[in-house]
């Protein structure tokens, strides 16, 4: 455990924002940020649409009221943006001015690693940050669970569910593509939780005549159907369902589920985990600690300097991998 702490410096205000593609339990980290700030005597900010708004100072004060059935809305209720001009140093100084003008001491910043490296930068630049993991990929280094991951692959199970029952009803083969963008984390945990016959993920991306070698396999055990989650990116499943129909002969369906995995009420799991990280975020600003990221790892929560953290790669379960084969 790395902890970067300053010398004493009283923080009085603190904004949150959510930055990157939302995942399910943001609101429920903002809650628990906003209600551990009124806890401490803290005054808690919004800041709208993550950097861009802090740039364009969307920033409002927050009343304990505002996080009012925060706890099971899916999104984020104070708005995402992705914002890559944040990189630049002449756009991150008009948000340190934003800040100085509502006297904003401290950030917890809830997005992916991407977003991280921002909360480094204002770190750097006289602003304490606290960053949350929060996206649906999982593909975080050190951490084992990101805030939203079992929300969105819950939701990608019960939609295979759905696939399985009209797939063996015409014993197809059903191709399901997940997201993730480089992690495969969605689709490989899906698979387990699914009983699909392949999973193919950017760490383990299986050939076309591979695919095809379970499909047969699938179909000489006279299974009633053919699961094949494959990550997104990876290939056109539109054109892999025709190319596994025309040379098998057997009929395949292709399915994006696209950002229905990213929508919907938070699992219990994420509801939990999201708040306890937003309570330590505060528990650990009001210590002075600061360019800190919190993560889950074996059970409990660590805190992982910003720096380190982008030296890491997420780990790919290469053993839940093996199981599958
Ligand atoms: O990072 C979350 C994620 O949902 C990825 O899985 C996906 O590749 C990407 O965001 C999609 O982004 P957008 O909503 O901008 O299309």
């Amino acid at each position: 455990m790395n902890k970067q702490k300053i010398s004493k410096r009283k923080i009085t205000s603190i904004g949150v924002l959510t930055s990157g593609g939302d995942a399910p339990g943001m609101n429920a980290a903002i809650r628990a940020v906003v209600k551990s700030c009124y806890q401490k005597n803290i005054n808690p900010f919004f800041i709208y649409n993550g950097f861009h708004g802090l740039v364009n100072n969307q920033i409002c004060k927050a009343k304990k009221s505002d996080v009012g059935n925060f706890i099971c809305i899916g999104g984020s209720k104070i708005g995402c943006a992705r914002y890559p001009e944040f990189k630049k140093i002449e756009v991150r100084k008009l948000a340190i001015k934003n800040l100085q003008k509502h006297g904003i001491q401290a950030l917890v910043i809830i997005g992916g690693d991407g977003s991280f490296m921002g909360g480094h930068e204002l770190t750097k630049m006289g602003i304490n940050c606290i960053c949350l993991p929060g996206t649906i990929d999982n593909d975080i280094p050190i951490g084992n669970r990101t805030i939203g991951f079992d929300t969105a692959l819950n939701t990608i199970v019960q939609n295979i569910d759905k696939i399985r029952d009209t797939s063996s009803s015409h014993h197809r083969c059903s191709i399901i593509e997940t997201m993730g963008n480089t992690c495969g984390d969605l689709a490989l945990y899906a698979s387990i939780a699914s009983g699909a016959e392949l999973v193919s993920t950017p760490e383990n991306k299986k050939t076309i005549p591979e695919i095809k070698a379970a499909v047969l396999n699938a179909m000489k055990a006279k299974k009633s159907h053919v699961l094949l989650v494959v990550s997104e990116k990876l290939y056109n499943i539109n054109e892999l369902a025709i190319e596994i129909s025309e040379s098998l002969n057997i009929s395949t369906r292709a399915t994006v589920l696209g950002h229905v995995q990213r929508g919907g009420s938070p699992s219990s799991y994420d509801r939990i985990l999201a708040t306890t990280m937003g309570i330590k975020a505060i528990d650990l600003l009001t210590k002075n600690y600061k360019g800190l990221c919190i993560l889950y790892k074996e059970n409990k929560l660590i805190t992982v300097d910003i720096l380190t953290l982008h030296q890491n790669k997420h780990l790919y379960n290469h053993d839940l991998y093996n199981y599958l084969e």
